[in-house]
């Protein structure tokens, strides 16, 4: 059977964005931002990008293309049996971020439901026990089932006929409510306040702060969906004459954008409702809860707002979490030979079940996000610039070549993967283990 093809360059890029784009840029950015990094975090975490994780980006992508496989064969079949481990760590990642994904997805579905039937919580008390009524029981199982019931469907129509054109269609409404919704925070009574408390706060300590430097690559890493297989699943749709670098460099800004606007959203919305102690918990949960409450306080137009910005928030999800899937489905169809269909059902139905523990325990899903949403994907990033920086480096050659691309660009680029980023990425990967493990045991 041969392989399915983008429709489109653009159709690559939207796909890849939207994979990009997600919950990380909307509440990861927002909550890892609100641990007290402030300008220190937000200036490692657009040098990672820069430096480090574009390169791994295209990378990643010439991967794929070039052995027009899997996550789980390409290492295999690009450099033979010994890689096959790191085939199945691009496979395991995926299922263990899109197990929890589902569930805070489900949290998302149910925050805007209840917006739109029921409208906003009036006080802190009140939204901490709707958060607890979503985050529990039977309610966050059903969220989770929809969710990945919804994402299912998309994937099993197939990478033409499902992926990009849900992404194609969803891109667009995503950045026009982002735009809307920063402008309208621009507004509010605290928005400089916002901006300088989270954001702009310079306190040069913070760059020698491991959580902060582990917050700043686990950022990177988890919003660029990088390290994990989703960008070679995804490439490998791609065409040769498609450019990859320019296309990379496309995917990564658009992420970024959407990371530093969302934080315009976000921030002025804490601050101007007085609500930076709550978000200062620093967990997902925390802006499940003040958000709503914030915008409560805004009667009928904070409705309004509270009903676009979860709505962008499913979408930006929905996108994301079909990436996650396709990574596995992919896998099994090429691996075991099953149809579209039956992967995708055998697959959801594991990320349900391995999403389980997450659903019934906010503990676990913390644990889940810091371990599969971080040392994983810096791991996998790691993996992949010593891949194609020094064990096939002549592929990353040999595919750019067919795309006609920019010589300078590739140049750059092919060294900072083989110097830059190894080194980098593995100071980061340090820093963030040992950070990690000191935080849980105390
Ligand atoms: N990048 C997505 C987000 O920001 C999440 C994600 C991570 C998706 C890793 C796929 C792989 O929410």
């Amino acid at each position: 059977m041969a392989r399915e093809k983008w429709r489109s360059g653009l159709g690559f890029v939207l796909a890849a964005a939207g994979s990009a784009v997600g919950l990380g840029n909307l509440w990861g950015f927002a909550y890892r931002a609100s641990q007290g990094g402030g300008a220190a975090f937000l200036l490692l975490y657009l040098l990672v990008v820069l430096v480090v994780c574009l390169p791994v980006l295209v990378a990643e992508m010439v991967l794929g293309r070039s052995t027009g496989s899997s996550a789980l064969i390409a290492p295999e079949k690009a450099a033979g049996k010994n890689w096959s481990l790191m085939g199945w760590l691009f496979v395991i990642a995926p299922l263990g971020i899109g197990s929890y994904y589902a569930v805070l997805m489900g949290w998302t579905a149910d925050t805007l439901l209840h917006s739109i039937f029921f409208g906003l919580p009036s006080d802190i008390n009140e939204a901490e026990a709707f958060f607890g009524s979503i985050s529990s029981g039977s309610s966050v199982l059903l969220g989770q089932l929809v969710s990945l019931f919804l994402t299912a469907v998309v994937v099993s129509a197939g990478v033409r006929g499902g992926i990009e054109r849900l992404t194609k269609w969803c891109m667009p409404i995503l950045f026009a409510l982002l735009i809307i919704l920063a402008i309208w925070a621009a507004t509010l009574s605290g928005t400089w306040e916002g901006y300088r408390t989270f954001l702009l706060k310079w306190d040069s300590s913070q760059f020698f702060n491991p959580t902060n430097i582990r917050n700043a690559f686990t950022q990177a890493f988890f919003s660029l969906s990088l390290g994990i297989g989703i960008m070679i699943s995804y490439a490998s749709y791609l065409d040769r004459k498609n450019k990859l670098p320019k296309e990379a460099i496309g995917v990564a800004s658009l992420d970024t954008a959407v990371g530093l606007l969302a934080g315009m959203i976000t921030f002025p919305i804490v601050i101007s409702f007085g609500l930076k102690e709550a978000v200062s918990e620093s967990t997902v949960g925390a802006l499940f809860i003040s958000l709503p409450t914030g915008l409560g306080s805004l009667g009928f137009t904070g409705r309004i707002v509270a009903i676009l910005f979860f709505s962008l928030a499913y979408i930006a999800a929905i996108t994301s979490s079909i990436s996650l899937l396709e990574v596995p489905v992919s896998s099994m169809m090429e691996r075991l030979g099953w149809t579209r269909y039956k992967a995708v059902f055998v697959a959801s139905s594991l990320l349900f079940l391995l999403g389980l523990p997450s659903a019934l325990n906010l503990n676990i899903l913390g644990k889940m996000d810091s371990v599969f949403g971080g040392v994983l994907l810096i791991l996998g990033g790691f993996l992949l610039s010593i891949f194609l920086g020094w064990i096939v480096p002549s592929r990353f050659d040999q595919d750019l070549d067919g795309s006609n691309s920019n010589l300078r660009l590739r140049k750059y680029l092919k060294f900072m993967l083989r110097w830059v980023s190894p080194p980098v990425i593995a100071f980061g990967l340090i820093v963030s283990v040992i950070d990690l493990a000191k935080n849980w045991s105390s």
